[in-house]
């Protein structure tokens, strides 16, 4: 009789976004008259550039002729993406990173829950509390995470680091030396940012500990103070303990596009064993790569006239941010993020929990959002906002949640 991956047995409950996706479609099913505005996963919603349309039609037509088809994608990305990668992301930021460091992907979320494989089921994992529940969850499917306790909502072999309001949402070195530390920043999903000097500390940390920084930069492109670093690799010997993940999600709007990249730099070592070698091997065995059209829609993201819509793209959302930072401090509500991130974090109003705050939202004003305990026992009590709604649909949720009556 076959035996399944226990450890999957002991994730509790579902998926958080797959959990709150099952409730809103049942609230809608029900209530069919009523407009939902879904403010929850930070999915976006304006269309691709027009340099990116235009490269994936160029790409579309050149797999049309047998002269400059292409079939399976050389294993850890085209050269004319990567080189774009190191260039634009890497170089123009003063970052040494090599072409044949990045990993091109078909997005960070996988990147993010399938890097762990690389590294001794032995090794401690540490996270921010709250945090983005796929480094959690898994870890837990690779059987890293010890046992589970309901109670606290948290498993005994992994070190929390929490982010609270007191901290100003930025962790603090942990007491606890882990092998692994997950880090986000500007953090999904209480938007809140490292200085440069922060990020040093935790580089230096790391050296000295003998420990990896798992570095995701998902939302690098919404930076918009000059101290806040967009790469790990800005940080001196990052080089020796980082590993950084990016998306092309949020910057490029390509989540049903899907790209993303890791980097690896060969200087990061376990004694001899580079890791740079084992995600290539892991990338060889089981990856055929993204495909060709995508990583040419990837290549346009970095054009000129990529750049110049991008900019326009990601300056909508902030506005969106903005609209919803102001419009609910002036309601008398507590919040955060969205200066330098697409989310909010707010705290929930009269004692609430996050959960009671969801369906009192959902419930009263038909808005969606995604509960802070979702993401972590510290959440407790906090409520995340997304940016990336259209325009009218973030104005009109603003508007209904100032108007409820009580709050
Ligand atoms: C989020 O809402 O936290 C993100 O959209 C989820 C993701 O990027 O996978």
């Amino acid at each position: 009789m076959f035996k399944v991956n226990e450890n999957y047995l002991k994730l509790p409950g579902s998926y958080l976004f797959s959990t709150i996706g099952k409730k809103v479609n049942a609230y809608s099913a029900a209530h069919p008259d009523r407009k939902v505005i879904r403010l929850g996963i930070g999915d976006v919603t304006q269309p691709l550039a027009p340099a990116v349309i235009d490269a994936l039609h160029g790409a579309v037509d050149e797999m049309g002729r047998a002269e400059s088809f292409h079939g399976y994608a050389p294993d850890l990305g085209y050269e004319f993406l990567r080189n774009a990668i190191a260039e634009h992301d890497f170089k123009a930021r003063g970052c040494e990173i090599a072409a044949d460091e990045i990993f091109v992907s078909d997005g960070a979320k996988c990147d993010c829950s399938n890097i762990q494989e690389i590294f001794s089921l032995d090794n401690k994992i540490a996270v921010c509390d709250p945090v983005y529940p796929v480094y959690v969850d898994s870890n837990v499917m690779a059987g890293r995470t010890g046992v589970y306790n309901a109670k606290t909502e948290t498993w005994s072999d992994v070190i929390y680091m929490p982010c609270t309001a007191d901290n100003q949402f930025v962790p603090e070195l942990p007491k606890e030396t882990p092998d692994m530390i997950y880090l986000c920043f500007p953090n999904n999903p209480t938007g809140a940012t490292l200085a440069k000097a922060q990020l040093q500390e935790w580089v230096d940390y790391a050296n000295q500990k003998g420990a990896v920084i798992l570095y995701d930069a998902a939302y690098e492109a919404y930076i918009s103070e000059a101290d806040v670093p967009h790469s790990i690799y800005e940080c001196e010997g990052a080089r020796t303990c980082a590993i950084e993940l990016r998306s092309f999600s949020k910057n490029a709007g390509f989540t049903g596009v899907r790209l993303g990249f890791t980097v690896i730099p060969k200087e990061l070592k376990c004694g001899d064993v580079a890791l740079h070698s084992l995600w290539a091997r892991r990338h060889g065995t089981k990856y055929n790569g993204a495909p060709y059209i995508v990583q040419k829609a990837g290549e346009a993201v970095y054009s000129e006239a990529g750049r110049a819509q991008l900019r326009q793209q990601v300056d909508y959302y902030m506005s969106n941010a903005r609209y919803i930072l102001e419009g609910l401090k002036a309601a008398g509500f507590t919040v955060s993020g969205g200066v330098n991130a697409p989310y909010i974090w707010l705290k929930t109003p009269d004692g609430m929990t996050s959960w009671e705050f969801f369906d009192y939202l959902l419930e009263e004003v038909n808005v969606v959002g995604t509960p802070g305990s979702g993401f972590g026992p510290s959440g407790e009590g906090y409520f995340r906002l997304t940016a990336f709604g259209s325009r009218e649909n973030t104005v009109e949720a603003v508007d209904r949640i100032r108007g409820l009556q009580g709050i």
